[in-house]
């Protein structure tokens, strides 16, 4: 048996409880069980976000297309992360749910608290203008031209209404100035470099100190060098003012950057890599560990990597062998042979999970 990778121990398996009393049960176990049920927490209780079993499914001249198929993701209060996954795999499909821009088809979908299938158009437009900010690709989308950097950093708390005009100037100029702007406050989007574009729409993004701030592919029309800029404009939003950060990226350096990288895989989450700092007792230094991990449904769905399945031959079925502390996947047998796990020590099989 192999050890955990992380060494720790496993927890002791709690012995089954004996089966119930044939007899049915009184209307007073029904109540308890009742109570029961209504005080287990709701799946992601404590998140931010917490999309369960999303589905969205686009009809197009009578072709559907199942954007997201079940997708289930978790993301907590002052985490930024970021999202990954081939083209056509769901990532804006759900940015835009988050963002309040489209409804999924089935699932359940909350953010801070409100619940993105339930809300009216009035509910929508508030959630739009405070919860959420949103930083898109095209640089060009986010700004409006006629108007300066500040303008358009005032414009959202204007929209809001409550606050002064002086007031909103100067937190304008604190947000320019958070994210090294403040040479740019007079100047127009086509006098912006792009990164300073994009830090700009940024400023506009947190400019009613949304709860969220989401970002598709923000950093795709720049040049590595800017888009470390712009990556770290976004880690200034998050470390000085707790917000908390999606950002779907197909930037491998901005996905090596942050401590959660969660995947998706054909409208659904499949993998995800955590990193953490870990020092080393005997010299000090810091080091960045990065583990991947695959991401177990609530129906208790594993996607097993390509990588991993296609070598050993693995499709249709595998064989499940558990252990005290973990679960071991072996291909299935060919027809004329038992489809027996071998008996001694299978520490060399790298289908072990
Ligand atoms: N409005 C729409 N109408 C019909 N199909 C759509 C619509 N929006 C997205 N799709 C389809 O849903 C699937 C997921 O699209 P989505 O834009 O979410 O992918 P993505 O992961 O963001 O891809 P990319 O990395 O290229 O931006 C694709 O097959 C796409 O064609
Ligand atoms: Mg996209």
């Amino acid at each position: 048996m192999t050890p955990r990778p992380d060494a720790t121990p496993p927890p002791t398996p709690a012995r089954p409880s004996p089966p119930p009393p044939a007899a049915p049960p009184s209307l007073t176990d029904l109540e308890r069980r009742a109570a029961t049920r209504h005080a287990r927490p709701v799946y992601g209780h404590d998140a931010l976000i917490a999309c369960d079993r999303l589905v969205r499914v686009f009809t197009t001249d009578g072709v559907e297309v199942q954007a997201l198929q079940g997708l289930d993701l978790l993301v907590s209060e002052g985490e930024l992360m970021a999202l990954v996954g081939a083209s056509g795999s769901g990532k804006s499909t759900l940015m835009n749910i988050l963002a309040g821009l489209d409804v999924p088809t089935a699932g359940a979908a909350r953010v801070a608290g409100r619940d993105l299938l339930a809300m009216d158009a009035r509910t929508r437009l508030d959630y739009r203008r405070n919860i959420v900010g949103f930083v898109w690709q095209q640089t060009a989308r986010n700004l409006l031209p006629y108007l300066t950097a500040l303008q358009n950093i005032a414009l959202p708390m204007q929209l809001r209404g409550g606050r002064r005009r002086s007031e909103r100037t100067r937190a304008a100029e604190e947000l320019l100035s958070l994210l090294s702007l403040t040479h740019c406050r007079d100047r127009r989007p086509h006098q912006l470099s792009g990164g300073e574009a994009q830090r700009t729409a940024i400023a506009v993004a947190l400019a009613n100190t949304p709860a969220v701030l989401l970002a598709d592919e923000p950093t795709g029309e720049l040049d590595s060098h800017t888009a470390e800029q712009v990556f770290a404009a976004f880690r200034t939003a998050n470390e000085e003012l707790g917000t908390t950060i999606v950002i779907v990226t197909h930037d491998q350096k901005v996905a090596d950057e942050v401590r959660r990288t969660v995947a998706i895989r054909d409208g659904r989450t499949s993998t995800e890599v955590l990193r953490r700092t870990e020092i080393d007792a005997a010299t000090g230094r810091e080091s960045v560990v990065a583990r991947e991990y695959a991401t177990l449904d609530r129906a208790g769905r594993l996607q097993l990597p390509a990588d991993y399945t296609a070598p050993l031959g693995m499709r249709d079925r595998v064989l499940l062998q558990r252990e005290p502390d973990h679960i071991a996947v072996w291909p299935d047998a060919p027809a004329d042979t038992p489809a027996e796990p071998p008996d001694e020590d299978p520490t060399e099989d790298p289908t072990e999970a």
